[in-house]
């Protein structure tokens, strides 16, 4: 009986410990030559430079972007399109967190 008990111990830590928790936190970061980035570079040359000197996508890392891209998507009155694209261009070009 006591070897069940045991046994079953096992089994059910053994199965808690099997779920990997998944990182809540990952950002999917497109590639540079996706079509997303390079549509968004050319929004990002054409808009982003207009009020400020052209940022460095390299100075942020890609979380960092996705507040700055909200707002200042917002400033450079981009279509979610648009924005989505500049998102894309800066998030695969950002620093290494
Ligand atoms: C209507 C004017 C305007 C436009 C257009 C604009 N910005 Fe800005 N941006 C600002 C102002 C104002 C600030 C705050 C002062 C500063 O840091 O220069 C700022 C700051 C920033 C910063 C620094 C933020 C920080 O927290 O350090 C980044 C990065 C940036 N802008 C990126 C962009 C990008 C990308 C675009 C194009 C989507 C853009 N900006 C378009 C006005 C603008």
């Amino acid at each position: 009986m006591k070897k069940i008990t045991v046994l079953i111990a096992l089994i059910v830590f053994i199965v808690s410990c099997s779920h990997k928790t998944a990182p809540t936190t990952a950002v999917v970061i497109p590639k540079p030559d996706s079509p997303e980035a390079l549509a968004g570079k050319t929004v990002f040359t054409a808009k982003c430079g207009t009020c400020h000197d052209l940022k460095n996508p390299g100075d942020y890392t890609a979380q960092e972007w996705v507040p700055i891209v909200k707002e200042m998507g917002h400033k450079a009155k981009l279509n979610d399109t648009d924005k989505n694209n500049v998102l894309a261009y800066v998030q695969s070009n950002a620093r290494q967190n």
